[in-house]
């Protein structure tokens, strides 16, 4: 499975890690990114360091199960190794790997993994994965792009928060300017797309 960052999937992985509340043989899951901050591993700014703290501190999961982006590598090289990684260790359709399951969060803007709607082109990037850049900070990133994306066989969404109420609205509605914002455009090929919502982020279905 590939993981999402930012903060909400820290309510996922905290419960995820509470010892004996689940039965899951983490001998058998290969963890990897759907993105990540080109930052030191030891950066506040890290979704590796965050779920390190939230996750992987609590189960008992081998090293080598775990495939982080390498945040701290020049980027434009770290997106080449990182696609080669997918590409040798996961199974393949038509020659693109496929994810049992991709976590994606949402941001207010309508950003999903590090494609964000100043770069949507990078959705239909040839590459597994690219270097993309956030629009406010330009700190650089390493993304999925939607070839993986919707290669997988589930996709699941985790958005919570008011903020992003209208967005999950147009999106699942196809209302407004949806097809401006990458979240968009997940749309598995042949897997499932499902949605975890809270409340507030519901509230405008
Ligand atoms: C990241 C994430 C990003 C995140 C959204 C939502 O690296 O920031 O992968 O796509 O899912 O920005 O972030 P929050 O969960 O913090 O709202």
């Amino acid at each position: 499975m590939a993981l999402s960052g930012g903060s909400t999937p820290k309510i996922i992985f905290e419960t995820l890690s509470i010892p004996g509340k689940y039965k899951i043989d983490w001998n058998k899951v290969h963890l990897y990114w759907g993105d990540e901050r080109c930052v030191p591993p030891t950066d506040d700014e890290s979704n590796y360091k965050m779920t390190r703290e939230y996750l992987l501190y609590g189960i008992d999961i081998p090293e080598a199960n775990i495939h982080r982006i390498l945040g701290e590598a020049k980027p434009e090289l770290e997106a080449i190794r990182y696609s080669n990684v997918i590409n040798e260790q996961l199974p393949k359709t038509a020659g693109v790997p496929v994810f049992d399951l991709i976590l994606l969060g949402m941001g207010e803007d309508g950003h999903t993994a590090s494609i964000f709607p100043h770069e949507i082109a990078l959705w239909d990037a040839e590459d597994f994965c690219e270097v993309a850049n956030h629009p406010v900070s330009g700190q650089q990133r390493i993304t999925f792009t939607g070839k993986i994306i919707n290669n997988a066989k589930v996709v699941a969404f985790l958005v919570t928060g008011v903020g992003k109420k209208d967005k999950v609205a147009e999106i699942i509605n196809h209302k407004g300017n949806f097809s401006s914002y990458p979240a968009s455009l997940v749309a598995p090929v042949s897997g499932s797309l499902l949605w975890f919502l809270d409340e507030a982020a519901a509230s405008g279905l």
